[in-house]
């Protein structure tokens, strides 16, 4: 009998390691970004449903039809209230523009991200996952300087790792504004990251192939494009890639 409850509890064990979330509802935090677009877009054509977190009721909704704008302010934590009743999954692209000041890289990059997962924790939210930047963690003078994104991005990477939610952190190096699936991608752990650029397309499509594929928990994982690899080819190394 014990050895058929433990066949049983290893094959539980296997499916939910492995399963995916194939669809529900997205709150998508940066939704209106140059990348938070491509993202919504790819979400759309995964079946999922979008929230689409915004300052701007308008820019929210002028990402189109089938999504549901939700105004809020990640610098005011309050904002937050209810956003995640209903969602499966958050996705955040967030992302300051200016170094210092109310909405400077350590107001949203870093208090920013800590409020959503906080609010993803309160709301019973299990999946997240966060785009930072491959730079992000990393020693020397100008991963570590405070008007870098870097190490308030960083801080919002353990805030993450330490919450206890399923996470996972995509990290990309320069985003370029090409189509995805034109170059290959080369995925690397952040101690074998090498400084490069990849085109936001593909950080898109790494994000959502990452929240349809539950082996991608609990990983931090860089992306750069990488022109000697075949474009797609890093789907595949998704699931075997190492935890952190
Ligand atoms: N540029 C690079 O080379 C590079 C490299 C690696 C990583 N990254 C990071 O990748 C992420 C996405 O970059 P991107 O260039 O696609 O972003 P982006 O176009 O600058 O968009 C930033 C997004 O953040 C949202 N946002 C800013 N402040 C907010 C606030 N207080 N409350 C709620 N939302 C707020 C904006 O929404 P609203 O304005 O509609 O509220 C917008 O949707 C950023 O974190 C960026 O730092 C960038």
């Amino acid at each position: 009998m014990s050895v058929i409850k433990g066949l049983l509890g290893l094959l539980v064990g296997a499916t939910l390691s492995t399963s995916a979330l194939a669809e529900g509802t997205v709150l998508v935090a940066g939704s209106t970004g140059q990348t938070g677009r491509l993202i919504v877009t790819a979400l759309l054509e995964n079946g999922f449903n979008v929230r689409a977190l915004s300052r701007s009721a308008e820019r929210a909704a002028g990402l189109g039809d089938g999504i549901e704008p939700a105004v809020a302010d990640v610098t005011n934590p309050s904002s937050l209230s209810g956003i995640m009743d209903g969602i499966d999954a958050v996705i955040s692209a967030i992302g300051g523009r200016r170094p210092i000041g109310a909405n400077g890289f350590e107001a949203v990059d870093w208090k920013g991200n800590r409020a959503l997962v906080d609010a993803a924790k309160a709301g019973g939210v299990n999946r997240f996952l966060l785009m930072s930047g491959g730079s992000a963690g990393r020693d020397g003078f100008m991963h570590t300087l405070p008007i870098a994104p870097y190490p308030w991005k960083a801080k919002a990477e353990d805030y993450l790792r330490q919450s206890g939610l399923a996470y996972t952190v995509v990290a990309p190096g320069g985003l370029r504004d090409e189509p995805a699936g034109r170059y290959g991608v080369r995925l690397a752990r952040r101690v074998d990251y090498v400084v490069g650029q990849i085109n936001r397309g593909d950080v898109a499509e790494i994000l959502v192939a990452s929240l349809k594929d539950n082996r991608t928990i609990g990983k931090t994982i860089t992306v750069i494009n990488d022109e000697t690899r075949v474009p797609d080819s890093w789907r595949a190394e998704l699931s075997g890639f190492p935890r952190d």
